[in-house]
């Protein structure tokens, strides 16, 4: 048989592949309910719409319902997914036509557990024309409540809801912190990183205040990660200095396979899954997994 004349290097490598795809397969914890994450930043190019498709592709693959909600007119979740949206009704129909969800999301390719809602071209439009609108912070979390619900009752509960936000503190993202009840942030290690955390923060103190009490940053995520910087090094210690619970310990290496998995309209996880931009991800989504199971965060309830 040709497995015979394998050498020895080839053995460790296929032994490798195994255990790396045995890991990538190995069932992640279902939460209690639906856990609604907005990933959120305001700078633009920190990671956002990589760690929003790469974490709910990995949630996916470790069996967990996951729908992806893109929410940034690029439309770049879209693309990484490879949904076609060209045509297609999207959040724009959602949040100012009121066409419920069901009718736009549609599947991924490849993940029987991931979907998607798509970014329509007119999403542009959709903060000028959502301003003269009745509760117009609240427009997303009206119309997704009711899609949960319905899913639930069909017995096809989403375990993730994974929001991917544009670049600003529009109202888009407020639409987005409105219904979610934990953020996720991606950190760039970068010299003004932290100065734009501030702001976010500030914005999310007046949400919490006025339109959702129950928002709060839960995750932290230090993406394009350079270790061998002494300023990614210092950033690092300090994101984990002021945010010790929120951190999450793997960083995402910069990784050339991560950024090139877009072009193929894919995420990094079936695009090169065992590339260390990929291993870092589902990594994260472990975690993240694990932090959002009461039988394994070792809280304790008290009656
Ligand atoms: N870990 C990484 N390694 C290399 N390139 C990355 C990594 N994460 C993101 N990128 C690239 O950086 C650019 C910005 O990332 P993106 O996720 O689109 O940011 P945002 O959504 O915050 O604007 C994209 O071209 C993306 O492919
Ligand atoms: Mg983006």
């Amino acid at each position: 048989m040709d497995d015979s004349r394998e050498t020895n290097a080839n053995e460790a490598i296929s032994e490798k592949r195994v255990i790396g795809i045995r890991r990538l397969k190995e069932p992640m914890p279902t939460p209690i309910k639906t856990r609604i994450f907005t990933v959120a930043n305001q700078k633009g190019g920190v990671g956002k719409t990589t760690s929003a498709v790469n974490i709910a592709a990995a949630l996916a693959m470790g069996g967990l319902r996951t729908l992806v909600i893109d929410l940034d007119p690029q439309g770049n979740a879209c693309t990484a997914l490879g949904i076609d949206r060209r045509n297609k009704p999207g959040m724009y129909e959602v949040l100012v036509k009121d066409r419920p969800f069901a009718e736009i999301v549609q599947k991924v390719a490849g993940f029987p557990h991931l979907e998607c809602a798509p970014a329509d071209r007119e999403l542009a439009a959709a903060e000028i024309n959502m301003v003269g609108m009745v509760a117009r912070e609240s427009r997303l979390k009206i119309s997704l409540t009711k899609y949960l619900h319905d899913r639930e009752a069909n017995g096809e509960r989403f375990d993730y809801v994974i929001i991917d936000c544009p670049p600003s503190l529009g109202l888009l993202t407020v639409n987005a912190l409105t219904v979610a009840e934990e953020v996720l942030v991606p950190i760039q290690c970068e010299y003004y990183s932290l100065e734009g955390l501030t702001l976010l923060i500030e914005t999310l103190n007046q949400i919490q205040q006025i339109l959702n009490p129950v928002v709060k940053i839960s995750t932290i995520v230090l993406t394009m990660f350079d270790s061998r910087t002494r300023l990614a090094n210092d950033v690092a210690n300090s994101v984990r200095q002021h945010f010790p619970n929120e951190l999450i310990d793997t960083p995402i290496p910069r990784a050339v396979r991560i950024s090139e998995a877009p072009s193929f309209n894919q995420t990094v996880m079936t695009y090169d899954a065992l590339s260390p931009g990929a291993i870092a991800y589902m990594t994260v989504a472990r975690e993240i997994a694990r932090r959002g199971n009461p039988t394994t965060n070792n809280e304790v309830h008290t009656a």
